[in-house]
């Protein structure tokens, strides 16, 4: 699968927010992933609906919704109203993993399970044929602009690994410390999906962008 990134809306401006989609748009970008954070799963709060409601109405870009929050099950029928978007639950924080993988497919939307720095990720195997994306953090989630965990890759490699062995069809996300210095390294580790939040938004977005598909390109390059 060719790999691409997906800018996080969390290290916008959010004065500036359609500006700077719009300047994504124009770069081709195909999807933005969006953090939603209630202050119990994570230490922060971010946003929620009424942020989301805005980027609907204002862009096609794909949405990649990664729930922070704690019983994600209980806001599922309010996050797939966001038809055809990615709704990211935490392993964690799912009393029913293959239940809320099912619900959200149901609602017409993808599903995915992300896990924890700590969190082994053999633990999504099972529901595995119920997922379209495995979301690696690589950093402890709540806050944009942190050091990848660059020892937690492997996961990639074990969860390619059985994917490919089960012949299943499921993207790789890695979320957390992506910049353009480690991103060869990402996506050699089996990652398609690649959330980047301060590597994009910090400075110039375009030139980011710029820079980051480059150093994505040069995958497998000395
Ligand atoms: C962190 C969020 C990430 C964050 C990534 O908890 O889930 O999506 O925006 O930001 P960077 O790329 O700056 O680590
Ligand atoms: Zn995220």
């Amino acid at each position: 699968m060719t790999a691409e990134i997906l800018p996080s809306i969390l290290s916008a401006d959010f004065m500036r927010l359609g500006e700077q989609v719009s300047i994504l748009q124009d770069a081709q970008a195909r999807a933005l992933h969006v953090d939603v954070m209630d202050g119990v799963f994570v230490p922060s709060i971010s946003f929620g609906f009424p942020v989301i409601d805005s980027l609907v109405a204002q862009t096609n870009l794909h949405l990649d919704i990664h729930l922070m929050i704690v019983k994600p099950e209980r806001y599922l029928d309010a996050f797939t109203k966001y038809q055809g978007s990615t709704i990211v639950v935490h392993a964690e924080a799912c009393e029913d993993l293959a239940g809320a993988a099912k619900k959200i497919r149901a609602a017409g939307c993808r599903a995915g399970a992300a896990v924890n720095p700590e969190t082994d990720c053999r633990e999504v195997f099972p529901v595995l044929d119920l997922l379209d994306e495995v979301m690696v953090m690589t950093v402890h989630p709540g806050f944009g602009g942190q050091k990848m965990m660059e020892e937690i890759l492997d996961k990639g490699r074990i969860l390619q690994e059985e994917i490919r062995r089960r012949n299943l069809s499921v993207h790789l996300e890695v979320d957390g410390g992506v910049n353009r210095k480690n991103i060869r390294k990402v996506c050699a580790s089996g990652f398609d999906q690649i959330v980047c939040g301060s590597a994009v938004f910090r400075g110039d977005i375009r030139e980011n962008l710029r820079a980051l598909r480059e150093a994505l390109a040069g995958e497998g390059q000395n």
